[in-house]
């Protein structure tokens, strides 16, 4: 059996990647918020777990019920992506709340690395292959105003992930981990950068004309290239992949 961890699995690229791992060798465990019903009665062998990743005290119990369903015996793989994010706050850093700052830092960035450190704890006797995809954004270097939060959380996961992959360097049965730019993609994400109040967060005409422009993928298509990358046999350890299609 193969194990998928998937967070924000409710809709966007998350349920793309989920429906697609959908398969009788495959066992998903799922997180975001709101349960994804429709992936839920396409059958299959799949755990959903109703998560706010801000409450990060709580991530660590869900951890531990996900290992308990995995059967050592049968497992062949297991994979987390963290693939949950948010974006908002959407403007400059003095016209956001601390609670917009603390939500975007805690879902973004933190919220991986507490459930990376999970997964390399309770897997750590595992000698069968173990992976983490951590989906980042080009923003994480192209910066614009309005985004401060985001390309920070983002800037940060890319540097966690290299951190990690030393760390599991010298593991006797190691970690491998990524981190990716997904691109851009027709997603409910991409609708709120879109749909941003132009006059706080100006950057928004350059995402709006990226759509008619037809510059966005679909969140399958997309998927179907992530599912590549994690499964391929070249797994790129410690490295950021900023052009999926290359
Ligand atoms: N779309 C793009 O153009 C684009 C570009 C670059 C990078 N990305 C990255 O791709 C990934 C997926 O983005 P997407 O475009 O598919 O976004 P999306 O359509 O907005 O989906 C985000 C997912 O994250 C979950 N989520 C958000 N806040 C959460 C919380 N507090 N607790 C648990 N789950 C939460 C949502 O579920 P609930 O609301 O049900 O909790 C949802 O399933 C993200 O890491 C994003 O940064 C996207």
């Amino acid at each position: 059996m193969h194990y998928f961890i998937i967070t924000g699995a409710s809709r966007g690229i998350g349920e793309a990647l989920a429906v697609q791992l959908i398969a009788p060798d495959n066992h998903l465990f799922c997180i975001s918020r709101n349960k994804n019903e429709q992936l839920i009665s396409q059958g299959g062998n799949l755990d959903y777990y109703e998560l706010d990743l801000n409450d990060l005290a709580e991530l660590e119990r869900v951890m531990a019920q996900i290992s308990h369903r995995i059967d050592e015996e049968k497992a062949l793989s297991v994979s987390l992506i963290n693939n949950a994010a948010i974006v908002v706050p959407l403007s400059n850093i003095e016209r956001s709340s601390w609670e917009q700052v603390n939500q975007n830092i805690s879902v973004n960035l933190i919220a991986p690395m507490i459930l990376t450190a999970e997964f390399i704890r309770r897997t750590s006797h595992l000698r069968i292959e173990k992976r983490i995809m951590n989906i980042s954004s080009g923003s994480a270097k192209h910066l614009v105003p309005g985004m401060s939060c985001y390309s920070t959380a983002k800037s940060g996961l890319e540097t966690f992930t290299r951190c990690i992959a030393i760390e599991q360097d010298k593991q006797p049965n190691p970690v491998k981990i990524m981190s990716v730019w997904p691109g851009m993609i027709e997603t409910t994400l991409q609708d709120e950068v879109i749909n941003a109040d132009k006059e706080i967060f100006a950057a928004s005409e350059f995402f709006k004309m990226a759509r008619e422009h037809g510059m966005l993928a679909t969140p399958e298509a997309t998927a179907a290239r992530l599912l590549e990358i994690l499964r391929g046999d070249n797994f790129p350890q410690g490295i950021v992949i900023e052009n999926i299609y290359e």
